[in-house]
């Protein structure tokens, strides 16, 4: 199906579907309404494990639904590990995760800014995004890839996104290729960067 050319969020998904396995472990830093939880679970199967972070019940209770209706193993809070298939929602802010890695993710999500529907003025903070992204970049496997879809619309989001360009641009180029989508006439449109964790002597 032909994507459409500025939708960001597609073009991450794309990417990130062309290193998903059936059986794999995948993260949502930021579960939202579930969308993106619920294509990542399509890509590691009923074998595979997505982690999806938020901070408000609600976008978790939402997300459970929506996954739990294509049919996925939910479970909520503690109770699985990387090492049980299913989707994990995790009621916890994503710089904590770490702790909840037990194995190293092969793809990584975060689609930034407020709740679409939601309180707007949660939105995702530089300080926790980035420590999100250390921690992960940290644990990726190799080849592994993680996606950060920027937007620029509400107050500190094109600041938070320039923050995570920084980071990417600061990755050791022996170690990492970065991207970066953009759409080139409209200027608060929402950008995407993708990082790509290279394979050992690549
Ligand atoms: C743009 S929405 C995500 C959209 C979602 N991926 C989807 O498919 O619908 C951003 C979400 O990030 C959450 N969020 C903000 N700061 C967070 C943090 N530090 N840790 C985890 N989630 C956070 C918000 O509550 C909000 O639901």
């Amino acid at each position: 199906m032909k994507t459409q050319l500025t939708h960001m969020v597609s073009w991450a998904h794309r990417l990130l579907a062309e290193v998903l396995q059936p059986g794999d472990l995948a993260v949502d830093l930021t579960s939202g309404n579930g969308h993106d939880t619920l294509f990542l679970w399509r890509q590691v199967g009923v074998t595979g494990t997505v982690l999806s972070f938020d901070l408000q019940p609600q976008a978790l209770i939402a997300s459970a639904q929506r996954l739990r209706a294509e049919g996925a193993v939910v479970v909520c809070g503690e109770g699985i590990d990387a090492a049980t298939a299913g989707v994990r929602f995790v009621l916890a802010d994503h710089a904590q995760v770490n702790d909840y890695l037990i194995t190293a993710p092969q793809a990584a999500i975060a689609n930034l800014g407020f709740l679409p529907g939601g309180d707007q003025t949660l939105v995702t903070r530089p300080q926790s995004t980035l420590a999100a992204l250390r921690a992960l970049c940290a644990r990726l496997v190799g080849g592994g890839r993680i996606a950060v879809v920027a937007y620029s619309g509400h107050p500190g989001g094109r600041e938070e996104g320039e923050l995570v360009e920084r980071f990417c641009a600061e990755l050791p180029p022996e170690q990492w290729r970065t991207i970066k989508l953009t759409t080139l006439n409209r200027r608060d449109a929402p950008w995407l960067m993708v990082l790509e964790k290279k394979m050992h002597h690549q």
